[in-house]
């Protein structure tokens, strides 16, 4: 597709001071109502793991889970640039492994990876742009990391974390990162990210001074009755389901459903064929 949103782009939008729109997807039809809606990013996050799979983190969710997940937006055919991100433990042991697990990726049609972490993966982070993979960072609050973090904490609150996750984004930018997701973290913070880096930053809970937003898209259409403070929901698609299924549940109750033009019928040349078939069999009542 000519108009393909590819990582470059991003920077692009940066330059020219266009906000950069983004949302995860999981399915088919997800990834396709999404394009239609103008998104210019979809992130086949790992938080598939609590949202699809319902799991109570991001922690269980294998190179496998991302991988189906991936192929069903894929074949939506997407102009949105598509990012894939890197499970728990797919990308930190080794920078063969991480080579590896990115290239699968790619290879089932991702446009970039996500990875989380600053100094700790940097190296990894630089062996898979070598490779020829664009990878997005991932700083701020790194869910993946929430046990060593004392769990889902604010970042960047006192000046010593704040200047963490500065130097993170900073070290993934040297490393050749294409943009960089900033969570859960103080305005100023990410305000500041922004202005230092050339690469563009994508904001989830951390103000409005970023290059981009993204959001998980349970939030955004409400499928998930709870969802965090920072999101902003654009529609009720929870109580509208139930409505939906409470209403068919009742009209096939009262047999209301289906009705004409819901099936199919015989012509009546066939149906007195068929009719006088069953009279010649003895043991089938009409
Ligand atoms: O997995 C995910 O959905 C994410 C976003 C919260 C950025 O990483």
């Amino acid at each position: 597709m000519s108009d393909k949103i590819l990582p470059h782009h991003f920077i692009k939008m940066k330059k020219k001071g266009k906000k950069i729109v983004m949302v995860t997807a999981y399915t088919y039809y997800q990834a396709k109502v999404v394009d239609e809606a103008g998104v210019d990013g979809i992130l086949v996050g790992d938080s598939l793991g609590m949202v699809v799979l319902g799991y109570p983190s991001t922690l269980p969710v294998t190179m496998d889970d991302i991988m189906h997940h991936l192929r069903a937006v894929v074949n939506a055919t997407p102009r949105a640039l598509v990012v894939a991100d890197m499970p728990f433990l797919s990308y930190e042991v080794s920078r063969e492994e991480a080579v590896r697990n990115a290239g699968k990726l790619l290879k089932a049609g991702a446009d970039a990876v996500k990875v989380e972490g600053g100094e700790e993966i940097l190296d990894k982070v630089e062996a898979m742009v070598k490779a020829g993979i664009p990878v997005m960072g991932h700083v701020g609050l790194n869910p993946q990391r929430y046990l060593v973090l004392g769990g889902y904490k604010l970042r960047g609150k006192k000046a010593e974390d704040a200047m963490e996750v500065i130097e993170a984004a900073k070290a993934l930018e040297d490393v050749g990162a294409f943009s960089v997701v900033i969570e859960n973290t103080v305005a100023e913070v990410a305000a500041q990210v922004t202005k230092e880096l050339r690469i563009p930053t994508i904001c989830i809970g951390a103000g409005p001074d970023c290059d981009g937003q993204i959001l998980v898209i349970h939030d955004v259409l409400g499928l998930n009755p709870t969802p965090p403070p920072f999101a902003r929901k654009y529609a009720d698609l929870y109580n509208v389901m139930i409505d939906a299924l409470r209403r068919y549940a009742e009209d096939v109750r009262k047999g209301a459903f289906p009705a004409e033009g819901e099936y199919w019928s015989m012509s009546k040349e066939e149906l007195s064929k068929l009719r006088e078939k069953l009279t010649m069999r003895k043991d089938v009542k009409e």
